[in-house]
This record gives C-alpha cells, structure tokens and sequence, in this order.
C-alpha cells in the first residue's frame, strides 16, 4: 500500500509556510502558560486514560453530554479509530475524491476496501455517494483540499439514506458557518470529528475530539491506544477549548482573509473555489500551478501542489496573516508576469 504523504515540514526556518493549514496565530494565552507550567508529574506519571477533564470541557462548550464524546491524538487518531470499529477486511469504506487522502490509506490498513466517488464539477457531493452501500462513509466538511462545505440538509440526506455509520470530518468548520453537530440529536449512525490544530493554533500538541452517540463512543474507546492523549496536550487543550473570546478572534481574522486573498487572487486572473476554510483551492491562469508552486518554492514560500489529474492545475494556499498574504500576492504578481 501507498503511505499517506503529508505536506514538506522543512527542517530549517525562513520559510513561509502556507501548506499544511496551520494556524498563523499563536495559541491561546492560557493554553501557552498550561504547557510552560505542566509539572513534573504529568510528564512522570501516565495520563489519564480518559482524558475525562478536558471532555469535560468540550462538553460545556458545545453543550453536549461527557458520554458521548472522545478525545484523540490529533482527529487523524479518531478517523482511525472509526476505521478500526467499524471497518471490516473486506468491508466497503466510502468517500469523495478528491477529499483527505488520509482515508484511503486508513480503510487499506484494515484490510478495507476503499471505495472513492468524484466529486463533481463544482466539488458537490455525487448522485451515487448518497445511494453507495458501505460499512462506513466518511466526508469531510469543509472538505480539503477544495474547502467546499455540505449544508446541514446534504448531510442529513446522506444519513437518511445510509445504512452504515457517517463520519463527518469538521477539521475546518470554525471557518465555516455551519456545523452538521444538531443532527446527533436524530442519528445515532453519526461521528462528528473536529481538531485543535486549525482553529486553535494546537497542531504541534496533536489533540482531535470526536462526537457520536454513547454506544458508538463506548465502542470507540475500546479500540484506542489506552493512554491516547498526554497530559500537557490534554491540559494546553482544555485553555484553548475555554477561551471563546481567543478562538472567535483569530478565527475571524483567517476567514477575513481568506475573502481579501480571494479577491486579489481573482484580480490576478485565477479561478477560486469557495472556502468554508482556512485555505483557498485556486487554478492559477495559463495552466501554471505547477510551475507557481514551484518558483514559489523558490522564494522559500510553501503552498500545496497535488500531481492528481484532477488537482493538477490546482494550488492550494493556507491562510496567514495579512503581511504573509500580502508577500505571497506579490510573489505571485511577479512570477505571473
Ligand atoms: C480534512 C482533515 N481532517 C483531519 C486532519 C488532521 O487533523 P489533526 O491535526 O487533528 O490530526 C486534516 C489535516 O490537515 C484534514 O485536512
């Protein structure tokens, strides 16, 4: 099987990093001074298994019961999880393409069978994905790399329509100004899976949180790692998770400008896919994305490139602050000319 390949991390600085969707901004205050004071003993001692207080939290913030919510690694850990639970050797595991391409390989360890549909031309959600028989499908939303978002009613169609679990991926939903979370309420074949790296500046710590029905959390919880989650992530986690106030600032300033580098981007001839993200999927003009991806490379400014033949003419670009967007609009300027 094919390893999933993650984003360049370069080794040294001086780069301006716009590939992997991390946050510009730094954490939140309180996260930063939970992990500068983390004791001794929560490097000494294991970590609560359960990771029951920062649970905690996220329940009070999203006013859903402790029960029916998960903790993770990084929300990668949950989708694996998921796979574990409910896919099969041989069993069908389905989703859009292009989408993260993370799942394919993850319904491959178990011994799954991947099952991709494309998406169409305007990256909505195909005809066949709703009707698809399968043990489980996944579907990110805002889905990555195109940023496009499902409305709470596909969603909800999707779960009328299938028999198996649904796993929504809202990785990037802070951006975006739907969440598909109410729909717990009325399916219990429904995981919500959200993450700390994008909207809360947490990528380096790797915490995810997952929302399903007790039964399916309680299934969950017997196929994780025991101590899945370390105490300083679990603790930095639960500052950012509190700080509403943090959270909706730097959200509010990526989705800001993301608008402001659409704009420019479409001022400079490009072809811009709507966002619910924090990132833009672009077709740069003349058929150059590869070619601007990397001169761009060049000047040492990361963006994202997929040599897929449907993402080929393609660039995908994470949103940073108005200074880098402003670098990387000029860079682009001149190398389009
Ligand atoms: C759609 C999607 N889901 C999940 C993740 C992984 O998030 P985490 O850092 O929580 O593992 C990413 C990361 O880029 C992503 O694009």
């Amino acid at each position: 099987m094919e390893a999933y390949q993650p984003g360049f991390q370069p080794k040294d600085g001086g780069y301006l990093k716009l590939n992997t969707n991390e946050n510009p901004y730094p954490p939140a205050p309180g996260a930063v001074t939970a992990v500068r004071e983390a004791g001794v003993d929560s490097i000494r001692l294991y970590p609560d298994p359960q990771s029951v207080r920062l649970r905690e939290v996220i329940g009070e913030v999203y006013g859903v019961p402790v029960e029916r919510i998960i903790a993770g690694n990084g929300s990668d850990e949950l989708l694996a999880m998921a796979l574990r639970c409910f896919a099969g050797e041989g069993d069908r595991v389905a989703f859009p393409a292009p989408s993260y391409s993370l799942f394919g390989v993850l319904a491959r360890i178990q011994g799954a069978k991947p099952e991709e549909y494309e998406l169409d031309a305007d990256f909505g959600l195909p005809e066949e994905f709703f009707s698809a028989r399968a043990a489980i499908k996944l579907v990110a939303s805002p889905n990555s790399p195109t940023g496009t978002v499902y409305s709470i009613e596909i969603i909800q169609r999707l779960l009328e329509e299938t028999e198996g679990v649904v796993l929504v991926d809202e990785a990037y939903v802070d951006f975006a100004e739907e969440s598909c979370l109410p729909l717990l309420l009325d399916f219990p074949n429904l995981i919500v899976t959200r993450t700390c790296s994008k909207s809360y500046s947490l990528a380096g710590l790797r915490v995810g949180y997952g929302f399903a029905s007790e039964e399916i959390i309680t299934g969950l919880m017997k196929v994780k790692d025991s101590y899945n989650l370390n105490a300083v992530s679990a603790a930095a986690a639960a500052a950012a998770l509190a700080d509403r106030d943090y959270a909706r600032e730097i959200t509010s300033r990526i989705v800001i400008e993301r608008e402001r580098l659409a704009e420019s981007l479409a001022g400079l001839g490009f072809k811009i896919s709507p966002s619910g993200a924090n990132f833009l999927l672009c077709r740069p003009p003349g058929g150059r994305a590869e070619d601007l991806y990397r001169k761009l490379f060049d000047r040492k400014i990361l963006v994202r490139w997929f040599d897929t033949p449907r993402l080929r003419e393609f660039i995908r670009i994470s949103i940073g602050t108005p200074e880098e967007m402003d670098i990387l609009t000029e860079a682009v300027r001149e190398i389009l000319e």
